[in-house]
């Protein structure tokens, strides 16, 4: 084995983990093999992350012990059954696909080791959070391994297999709705005649700020809420309007929702 890790695929989350752990000092560029069969997308990994790209997924998989399979979950099938892929006793297959259970995973690895990780994009800037779940057969050492992984570039925690779901909606998936809240937000500020990218920046640092201020103080959300909230203030009359408009709900529907697809997704991994 000539490379530390591996990853199938080459995409967003891929290049986000592989920037993080580079930057982070984990591994080095020249340790680092990634496999994706289109030509362009090839050249551009290549260019961008400045590792070792090749076409064949087994040419990964016969060069390093770690393989983080990077692909979608209805790609899975596809890498599989295109290449025989020589995964063994002594490889760990690191799944972050949406979705897919360590049940199915095992009918492509059997002999493998298997750890199902859910990492969100924000591990570009070491402020990701991942969770994972891993197979029987792993020792202490390949949870460890991939643990360092992902705590190199943000929070990682596990859970139980079942729970996976569960936080790819509230993580995995949610820095799209923070984008959404904050593109809005900055939107506000243009209608209030600021420039946007100013107004993003206030948003923008607000929302970063309040997320530290309530794991800072390990306070309830409600009680910083209630914080802001003069009696008969300006800022009562904007909850009132997101009550109103049923945000709260719509978050909770929103992160279920995404939940099920997952499970859906995984059906067809
Ligand atoms: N994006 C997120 O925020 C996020 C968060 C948590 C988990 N995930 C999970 O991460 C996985 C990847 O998602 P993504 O957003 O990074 O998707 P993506 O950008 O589409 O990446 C998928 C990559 O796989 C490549 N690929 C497709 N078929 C392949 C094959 N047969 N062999 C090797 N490579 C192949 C694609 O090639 P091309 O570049 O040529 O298309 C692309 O580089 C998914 O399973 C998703 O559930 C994503």
């Amino acid at each position: 084995m000539v490379y530390k890790i591996g990853f199938i695929g080459t995409g967003k989350m891929a290049s986000a983990i592989i920037k993080g752990i580079v930057d982070k000092g984990f591994c080095a560029k020249d340790e680092i093999i990634a496999s994706n069969p289109r030509e362009s997308s090839r050249k551009r990994a290549e260019a961008e992350l400045g590792i070792t790209v090749v076409t064949s997924n087994a040419e990964v998989v016969s060069s390093a012990e770690v393989v983080v399979l990077s692909v979608k979950p209805q790609q899975i099938p596809g890498v599989f059954s295109s290449e025989k892929l020589e995964f063994g006793p002594s490889h760990t297959l690191v799944s972050i696909a949406a979705g897919v259970t360590i049940e199915t995973l095992k009918n492509y690895v059997p002999d493998s080791k298997i750890i199902r990780v859910m990492p969100n994009i924000c591990s570009t800037n070491f402020v990701g959070t991942a969770c994972f779940s891993y197979s029987e057969n792993c020792s202490e050492n390949d949870v460890n391994t991939v643990r360092s992984i992902f705590e190199s570039i943000g929070i990682c925690i596990e859970v139980k297999e079942k729970d996976i779901d569960a936080v790819t909606g509230i993580s995995g998936s949610s820095p799209a709705f923070m984008f959404m809240i904050l593109d809005a937000m900055a939107d506000a500020g243009v209608l209030l005649g600021l420039p946007k990218d100013l107004s993003l920046k206030f948003a923008a640092q607000t929302m970063m700020g309040s997320a530290i201020t309530l794991m800072e103080s390990g306070k309830h959300p409600g009680e910083l809420k209630d914080m802001v909230c003069s009696p008969g203030g300006s800022t009562i009359e904007g909850v009132k309007v997101l009550e109103e408009y049923g945000v709260r709900s719509a978050f909770i529907s929103a992160i279920q929702a995404c939940a099920e697809k997952n499970k859906e997704l995984g059906r067809k991994g």
